[in-house]
């Protein structure tokens, strides 16, 4: 992406974990097609239309490469390096065009208003800071581009899955490198100051109990 700048230091970092980092690589490579089966009618629809050009935050091993039209360019912001080898294969596997840099969503060292699109699936539960990386996504979005995401959200209130959440917390946070599985993301991506937003809440049937309380949509910078 032309304009590109370093990021500057940030005071959070992202810890390369020796051990977790692999495993959540091979993790996310291995059970690709059973999350795609999950999520592929919602993704089909989220991503529908991409432009050629598109910036993802946390694109992982690349699960949403084979939504984007081929010979197009992804901006990818990973600041795990453990994901870097798989994502680069996958890309050019799909046909791709890689621009991949090693920074956090919080402050991606992109100029503003330089995308027509960003995309995240699963990420929102992992960042440091959600609201910091709505912040900035706005500030890269161009007037009228979108955000198009998909997480997986806290259970409402009083609910066995809530109950399910709380109990299972730590142990979810220590397998997926600080995912948490307790975020009401809804609340914080309708305040982030997005010109319009559709959210819709859907269910995703699996034994992995604190994944099944989702939101999708579409926000607009
Ligand atoms: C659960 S994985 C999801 C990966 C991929 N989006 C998918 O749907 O399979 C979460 C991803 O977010 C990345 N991540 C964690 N913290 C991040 C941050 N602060 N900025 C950008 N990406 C981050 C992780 O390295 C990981 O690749």
């Amino acid at each position: 992406m032309s304009g590109t700048t370093t990021a500057p230091p940030l005071e959070m970092g992202f810890e390369q974990h020796a051990v977790r980092g692999p495993l959540n690589a091979a993790f996310f490579r291995v059970m690709d097609p059973y999350i795609e089966r999950k999520l592929r009618s919602i993704k089909q629809h989220l991503f529908n239309g991409l432009p050629r050009q598109v910036v993802e935050i946390g694109p992982g091993v690349g699960a949403n490469l084979r939504y984007l039209p081929v010979a197009s360019t992804l901006v990818a912001i990973e600041p795990n390096r453990h994901m870097h080898r798989p994502l680069t294969a996958a890309a050019r596997q799909h046909g791709v065009r890689l621009d991949l840099w090693e920074f956090m969503a919080e402050q991606t060292g992109l100029p503003d208003d330089c995308a027509d699109a960003v995309i995240s699936s699963l990420v929102l539960c992992s960042v440091q800071d959600p609201d910091a990386v709505l912040t900035e996504v706005r500030r890269i979005l161009r007037p009228g581009g979108t955000f198009r995401f998909l997480e997986h959200v806290a259970a409402p209130p009083g609910t066995m899955t809530r109950a399910a959440q709380r109990i299972l917390r730590r142990p979810w946070a220590w397998i997926f490198e600080g995912c948490s599985c307790e975020r009401d993301l809804e609340r914080s991506l309708r305040s982030a100051g997005f010109r319009s937003i559709t959210i819709d809440r859907y269910r995703v049937h699996t034994p992995f109990l604190p994944f099944n309380t989702h939101i999708a949509g579409i926000a607009q910078a």
